[in-house]
């Protein structure tokens, strides 16, 4: 049984997704650890409501070294705001992945997180936006792509409502995404997913 540890900064609604899709049996794995970089995340809630152990750690040393000693196998990013370290990137290498709210390799990069992601996307114009899944590399949102969904946007949506639609897509290929892991489907070659 894979042995998953989400890492997390706020609401946690993509944590929650994950759960709930461990529970119905559809991902074959077991979310052994939440860490949260922020106290307050309420992320850490809801990995409490469900009998997970959350942790809040700040130090990447310390974070290395608790997935270590849990014997932790696939790291999801379930937005997480804090930068992780190059040695975890390492030691997890296609072992990491992250939920990032546009079709990458658009709106994505330094500071494209949450609102900013969907007002830049408005702001362009964009008659469609959507989500991706993605194995974790040193360049930020740079590594292979495992998942893409669109949404269509409209003249008359807003970036909060744009974030909206594109959070119902996120809960679906997330767990997706990490349901391939698990059945270990996905495969790397030259920088590219291959769904086997
Ligand atoms: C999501 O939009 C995700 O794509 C991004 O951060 C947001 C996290 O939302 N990385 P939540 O905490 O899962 O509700």
């Amino acid at each position: 049984m894979v042995k998953i540890a989400v890492l997390i900064s706020g609401s946690g609604s993509n944590l929650q997704s994950l759960i709930d899709n461990v529970r119905n049996g559809y991902i074959n794995g077991e979310i052994k650890l939440v860490v949260s970089s922020s106290p307050s995340a309420y992320g850490l809630q809801r990995a409490n409501d469900a009998g997970i152990k959350g942790l809040c750690i700040k130090d990447q040393n310390e974070l290395l070294k608790t997935l270590k000693d849990e014997n932790i196998d696939l790291i999801v990013l379930a937005g997480y705001l804090a930068i992780v370290s190059s040695e975890i990137i390492h030691e997890y290498h296609n072992r990491i992945i992250n939920i990032h709210p546009s079709l990458i390799p658009s709106f994505c990069g330094k500071g494209f997180y949450g609102l900013h992601v969907h007002k830049a996307a408005m702001k362009r114009g964009v008659k469609v936006s959507g989500a991706t899944v993605h194995f974790v590399s040193e360049e930020v949102d740079g590594g292979p792509i495992i998942l893409q969904e669109s949404i269509d946007v409209s003249d008359c949506d807003t970036p909060e409502m744009m974030q909206k639609k594109v959070l119902t897509i996120e809960h679906k290929i997330l767990p997706k995404a990490v349901k391939l892991y698990c059945d270990n489907k996905l495969e790397v070659i030259d920088e590219r997913v291959k769904i086997k």
